[in-house]
């Protein structure tokens, strides 16, 4: 692999002076008058999905450059390295292969990239753990005394899947429920057991580590009452989905399906930890899922740079970031079940690539993540789209719109493809009323991504499509985007200061701390 950090590339440099000559100033609108071909220069096509960037503030020269910085800091030699199997997570000295879980079986795989570092051999394992979990997930949805299954994980055990059997819930299996428990806090795991009943109910304990607090809190709980409510059969009414399979069978589940440490927890919902979906939509729906998702990696992994839709968005991401200064991007997808989108993306993004260090460890000099947000449209008009039109930061905006709704009720797709055209025109178009109250100042930024429907191939290929986005401008940044050293430093002081509630001990403890402990301890 051969990287270069991209303030240390000849295009950074050139970039800076192309913003400095025209990008600060540069305005969409006057693109649109001067280029009757923009839409199609700044559109792509990508397997499922369909792309608008030419509402953004960008022209081909900047293209051109953004490209060259994509070539000269080794772009393709560190995605090419990601998809060999290198060990690409340094901090970690671990593999980066959730593609692998979604690539096709063995036979349908180029040989040469195969035969390297033991990915043939993970692929076996992965159709093997694949096979089983389908199997299971078809058994459960065939079994009509479970009714309720309940997925306890946090972070990635919980985001991926939840949002995905959220997003699909014209595709769920009726007369099955499913509910997400992940907060340490109890109302969470309280609400959900009133509402279920033992003997027709699956609990499914999702930690990668089986280690972390939240979850195992939750599962001891769930198995506690579990046997208080007299329930006597573990080894069906528990699974356990993990890559610590040990832990797993000494906390007293025997069914169980394995991942492995490649698989970073915010890319985990193709593996093992996918199967509340997959008992969802069943197994033909989670294989399409996984075909989505592999049509993305294929195309991330062969299309020219110019044409790659990832490379597109997060040489995008960077230009934002580093030069317009951009410090978050909301995201507003124009359908109602992808509820869990932005937050699953905030994870994401902001777990990937909140780094301030590059990968061997040193400061780094510009911006990395931005803050990722969002709602469902179009209920975030009536909320914060002010801000978005009117206040004083620009924040780009990513839509996500549906051409065919699964609804029949007539009007309302009509009406909603209505809105999210509108906010996008208006975010570019502005409206002058010299300085006044109604002056919109138009030239805000945003991206328009159209899927003809979704559906499992679709959802797929729009999270892959978002994976290797993060990995493009994590990649520039030159930092680790899958290791998560920021969450540790929280996870030790919390087991701390729990110790400190109990005894009320606040030696050596900062002020604010104590003064707060003392209040909650009166
Ligand atoms: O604390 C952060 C984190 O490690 C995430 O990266 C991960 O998705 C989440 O916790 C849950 O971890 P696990 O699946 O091991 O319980």
């Amino acid at each position: 692999m051969n990287t270069t950090r991209c303030d240390r590339t000849p295009a950074w440099g050139a970039l800076q002076a192309q913003f400095d000559a025209a990008g600060r100033t540069f305005d969409v609108r006057e693109a649109f008058a001067a280029d009757p071909k923009r839409f199609a220069a700044f559109s792509q096509s990508a397997p499922h999905i369909f792309a608008d960037l030419s509402k953004n503030r960008i022209d081909a020269a900047t293209q051109t450059l953004l490209l060259d910085l994509a070539r000269q800091s080794g772009l393709e030699s560190h995605r090419d390295a990601m998809f060999a199997g290198e060990k690409i997570n340094t901090t970690e000295d671990r593999q980066v292969m959730h593609w692998l879980l979604r690539n096709p079986p063995l036979a349908l795989m180029d040989k040469a990239r195969a035969d390297i570092n033991n990915v043939a051999s993970s692929l076996t394992e992965v159709h093997a753990t694949l096979a089983a979990m389908l199997a299971f997930a078809e058994h459960v949805r065939t079994d009509a005394a479970i009714t309720d299954v309940v997925n306890i994980g946090i972070g990635g055990s919980d985001l991926g899947p939840q949002m995905a059997v959220l997003a699909l819930d014209e595709y769920v299996l009726p007369g099955k429920r499913f509910h997400f428990v992940s907060n340490i806090d109890g109302h969470e795991l309280a609400a959900v057991l009133k509402k279920i009943k033992v003997e027709s109910t699956l609990f499914l304990i999702a930690s990668k580590t089986f280690t972390t607090i939240e979850t195992m809190t939750n599962a001891h709980s769930a198995k506690a009452w579990f046997e208080a409510q007299g329930g006597t059969d573990i080894a069906r009414h528990f699974a356990a989905l993990t890559t610590n399979v040990a832990a797993a069978n000494a906390f007293g589940i025997s069914t169980t399906f394995g991942f492995w440490d490649w698989v970073g927890g915010r890319y985990s919902v193709w593996s093992a930890i996918g199967l509340p979906l997959a008992i969802a939509i069943g197994s033909q729906g989670f294989r399409q899922f996984l075909a989505g998702a592999h049509d993305m990696d294929e195309h991330f992994r062969t299309a020219p740079l110019a044409q790659n839709l990832p490379v597109r968005l997060g040489l995008l991401d960077v230009w934002y970031r580093n030069f317009h200064g951009f410090t978050s991007r909301n995201v507003a997808p124009y359908h109602s079940a992808l509820k869990r989108y932005p937050a699953y993306l905030q994870q994401l993004e902001m777990e990937s690539n909140g780094k301030r260090v590059d990968a061997s460890g040193a400061a780094l000099p510009y911006a990395t993540s931005p803050v990722v947000w969002g709602e469902p449209g179009t209920n975030g008009q009536h909320a914060y789209f002010q801000m978005l039109h009117q206040g004083t930061d620009v924040v780009p905006v990513e839509f996500v719109a549906l051409k065919t709704p699964r609804h029949t009720l007539p009007g309302h797709h009509t009406l909603l493809l209505a809105n999210v055209l509108a906010q996008a025109q208006a975010l570019m178009l502005g409206k002058a009323d010299a300085g006044g109250h109604k002056d919109f100042s138009g030239n805000r930024p945003s991206t328009f991504l159209l899927l003809d429907e979704l559906s499992p191939a679709t959802l797929g290929a729009l999270i892959a499509l978002q994976e290797h986005r993060v990995f493009v401008s994590g990649s520039l940044w030159g930092i680790n985007s899958f290791d998560q050293w920021g969450v540790e430093l929280g996870k030790v002081l919390a087991k701390d200061v729990e110790q400190r509630l109990i005894s009320g001990n606040t030696d050596a403890l900062d002020g604010s701390t104590a003064g707060l402990l003392a209040r909650l301890r009166a």
